[in-house]
């Protein structure tokens, strides 16, 4: 059984009644218009775009645009998915099942465990150092590891925490998941998110074996509507099965999001720097707003991502949060719906409206 999505169970009730949502991992998203007018003769493209049941691995031009981003790997690794969310699932339900044992990087977006932990395998938990920067020790991995171990996932850049892989750390990884055979699921959802481009990494389907890269239009790109995920690896018999699995989800992609996919990914660059703009003006004035509240709150300006998790002193962030929703129309997620304790909240910094939402909560935690 999948226990229930608890993030996912959260925005489900509050996402779209909230006034100011200060808590999303994805970033400002555009209307359709605009991502069309990025290529001449899109809009018209658009308009003959065929209505019928679509390749089931993704249409060529989608696989070609998401492989520039895999250059070793190449197109015929990628498989193309209804989001990253689908990616996730078909992955880790084929990767793993009764008797197996996974380690994850915690915390981390729910799906990672509980869909390993309803196929019947086991998960332990690989921690990230919460009172620093959010780096787990690639010297616990030792400890954690079982003659069942079947994978490794890890979330570089994460969510919530914003922490990204240095080189060094994921050569660590790597060589550890080589030596004892796993697969490496490394969800690159936030890749390209970096706020300073030298903590790019390469993908790890191009650095290992059984590397296996996820990622997805809806982060880094600001386009989540589209509800366009893939998975890239190397490994043409694993992809089978991954292929074979999806045939029981969605079968394939919704034909006018793999078009908009296409014109996004062709012109990724773009995005991420649209996106990169917003995310740094936010980091300032949450940085600013920090520094003005550190009685109150814990925080380091994460290197990557839309998310951080700042540590909230007083505790009890499950009664901030519901407090913030109910008196002040902020929506925040608190920690406890990323099995995390519950002193920290996750705050989203790629939306366009944070200066209002953060001035909103600012007046009212002042007022507490
Ligand atoms: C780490 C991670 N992976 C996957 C997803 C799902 O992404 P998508 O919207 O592409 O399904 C999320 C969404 O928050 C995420 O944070």
């Amino acid at each position: 059984m999948l226990a229930p999505f608890k993030l996912e169970r959260y925005f489900a009730r509050y996402e779209f009644t909230t006034r100011y949502l200060l808590c999303a991992s994805d970033a400002e998203a555009m209307p359709i218009r605009d991502l069309l007018a990025l290529e001449p003769g899109a809009a018209e493209r658009f308009d003959d775009v065929w209505l019928g049941y679509t390749e089931s691995r993704g249409s060529p031009e989608l696989r070609e645009a998401i492989a520039t981003l895999y250059p070793l790997t190449g197109a015929d690794g990628v498989l193309v998915h209804a989001g990253t969310q689908e990616a996730i699932f078909t992955l880790l339900s084929v990767l793993a099942g009764t008797g197996d044992h996974v380690i994850a990087q915690f915390p981390a977006y729910q799906s990672q465990y509980a869909v390993v932990e309803a196929s019947g395998a086991e998960v332990s938990r690989w921690h990230s150092d919460l009172t620093r920067d959010g780096a787990p020790d690639p010297d616990d991995l030792e400890r954690l590891v079982r003659p069942s171990t079947r994978a490794l996932i890890v979330t570089s850049p994460n969510n919530p925490t914003g922490f990204v892989f240095e080189r060094e750390r994921l050569d660590r990884t790597i060589e550890f998941a080589r030596k004892h055979g796993l697969w490496l699921v490394s969800d690159e959802v936030y890749r390209g998110s970096e706020h300073d481009p030298l903590w790019r990494l390469p993908p790890v389907c191009d650095l290992y074996e059984r590397g296996i890269s996820l990622g997805g239009t809806a982060k880094s790109y600001g386009l989540a509507g589209l509800r366009i995920g893939w998975t890239v690896t190397g490994d043409a018999q694993l992809y089978e099965r991954l292929a074979s699995f999806k045939d029981y989800l969605t079968i394939c992609n919704s034909a006018p999001s793999e078009f908009l996919a296409t014109v996004g990914m062709r012109h990724g660059d773009e995005l991420i720097e649209r996106v990169q703009r917003i995310v740094t003006r936010n980091l300032d004035l949450l940085d600013a707003y920090f520094a003005r509240h550190t009685g109150t709150w814990q925080w380091r300006r994460p290197r990557a991502g839309t998310t951080a998790f700042p540590r909230y002193v007083r505790g009890d962030t499950d009664r901030l949060c519901a407090e913030l929703i109910e008196n002040a129309g902020v929506l925040l997620l608190p920690s406890s719906v990323f099995d995390c304790g519950n002193d920290r909240v996750r705050i989203g910094y790629g939306r366009a409206n944070l200066p209002d939402a953060l001035a909103v909560m600012e007046r009212y935690i002042d007022d507490l």
